[in-house]
């Protein structure tokens, strides 16, 4: 734990910038759910087995055993995390002058996609712009969007519908099986492929299982798998829903685009049997596939995060609504009304919950939207949230009240908080390591 004056000193040090922050300046840490859940016994126990051979580790071809039998896609590419697959399958399958739909952006993704040349359209039903739209399913895409940019574009321009589950910057909003179909459909009378952003699937499937008619008898895994089956490959950071520390990876259904991205990997992660990690961590993560999809770890998983969203919710902080899977998303336009978005009222808000009692969260508006690559002018997305993320079989419910207590606090005292100016500003994912002033 810290006093105000240490969190004072720390938060001015980081520019305000709790990404910029030191751990042991912090005291409950929800600045992501990426790679800081905690490994259990077996993955621990998996670490001990790892077979660090430079070439065809006994590891891989559990790794790629565990994704046959639970996500069924058919060749693996490990990377070393989310964003070396995601770079790998932009750079093959994207051509400059192409477009990707996409069910909302996400910052790694959507750059991956525009240094290959394309651009990232948004088809995401508008619900999900809307935080207080109590739709269970906003991650889902307006097939109607999705028609008009085939109209418009011409599906030759359409390398592949990227289609995330869950939507993280909708507030870990999950998307329907109902409209995973409709847009197989649809894109299968165009010979369009979807790409999958898998990261995290499970979650998105415990939703389905939870709110979607005829799914209440079916397992996470059977629901995790069907998911998978309507696409034609997908990116992974097993950072999330998988549990370990470290690791990602590109599967793929198409033998062609396999055989370019097992040549990529190497000049960019590493031999296509380890790409980038050690033979410990794929065991881990094979471990980590299998327990994500457990019915029981999942109910509790995101019975923790509803119940910080309950709290929150009940005391009359405003939040995205419904709660979504990974965690409590503040809205920040709502929370600090007076702090216009050219003042980053996030992250402004992120900073002051730490000043306030050592919590780190992250900024998720008009900082993490970057610039538009044609005008340079910021993109001003409606959803301007402060993400409260909690990591899997870390905290407890005595964590979660302290968070509560915090934010509620900083609501009470929020009139007499004011904006940031941003006096340094990184050109690539400026979220990061973007520095701020006090207005
Ligand atoms: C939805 C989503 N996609 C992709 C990524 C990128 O993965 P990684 O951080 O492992 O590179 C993340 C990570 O934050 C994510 O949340």
């Amino acid at each position: 734990m810290t006093t105000l004056k240490d969190r004072e000193k720390a938060i001015i040090e980081a520019g305000y910038n709790t990404f910029l922050l030191r751990s042991r300046e912090v005291y409950i840490d929800l600045l992501t759910d990426s790679g800081t859940s905690a490994m259990s016994d077996r993955q621990w126990a998996g670490l001990m087995m790892g077979d660090e051979a430079y070439a065809g580790s006994r590891n891989f071809y559990h790794l790629e055993d565990v994704i046959h039998k639970y996500y069924g896609y058919k060749h693996l590419v490990p990377t070393h995390q989310g964003r070396g697959a995601e770079h790998i399958i932009s750079q093959i399958m994207i051509k400059d002058g192409d477009v990707v739909p996409g069910n909302m952006y996400f910052t790694t993704t959507k750059l991956h996609q525009e240094m290959a040349g394309g651009k990232f359209i948004d088809i995401i039903i508008d619900a999900a712009h809307d935080p207080e739209s109590l739709y269970p399913f906003k991650g889902d895409v307006d097939l109607n969007k999705l028609q008009n940019v085939i109209d418009t574009y011409g599906a030759e321009k359409i390398p592949y519908v990227s289609i995330a589950t869950t939507v993280n910057m909708a507030g870990g909003q999950p998307i329907s099986m109902k409209n995973l179909k409709e847009i197989r459909e649809l894109t299968d009378n165009y010979g369009i492929k979807i790409i999958h952003d898998m990261t995290r699937v499970a979650e998105n499937a415990f939703m389905i299982q939870q709110k979607e008619e005829g799914y209440r008898d079916m397992s996470v895994a059977e629901i995790t798998r069907a998911i998978c089956d309507l696409t034609d490959g997908a990116t992974m950071s097993a950072k999330k829903d998988a549990m370990v520390n470290i690791g990602g990876f590109l599967a793929i259904n198409d033998d062609d685009i396999f055989d370019e991205a097992r040549n990529m990997v190497v000049i960019f992660e590493g031999l296509h049997t380890y790409g980038g990690m050690a033979g410990r961590d794929m065991e881990a993560m094979a471990i980590g596939i299998v327990e994500s999809v457990d019915d029981e770890h999942m109910k509790a998983r995101v019975g923790q995060v509803h119940y910080l969203g309950n709290k929150l919710h009940e005391a009359g902080v405003p939040i995205v609504k419904p709660a979504g899977t990974h965690g409590i998303f503040l809205d920040a336009k709502k929370f600090l009304p007076h702090v216009p978005q050219d003042s980053f009222p996030a992250q402004t808000l992120a900073a002051e919950l730490y000043l306030d009692s050592g919590v780190r969260a992250m900024e998720r508006g008009v900082v993490s939207a970057g610039r538009n690559k044609e005008t340079g002018e910021h993109n001003y997305p409606a959803l301007e949230l402060v993400r409260l993320t909690i990591p899997r079989r870390v905290y407890t419910q005595a964590h979660m009240d302290v968070i509560a207590e915090s934010v509620e606090n900083v609501f009470v005292n929020r009139d007499n908080i004011k904006g940031l100016k941003m006096i340094y500003e990184p050109k690539y994912l400026r979220f990061f390591q973007a520095r701020f002033e006090k207005l």
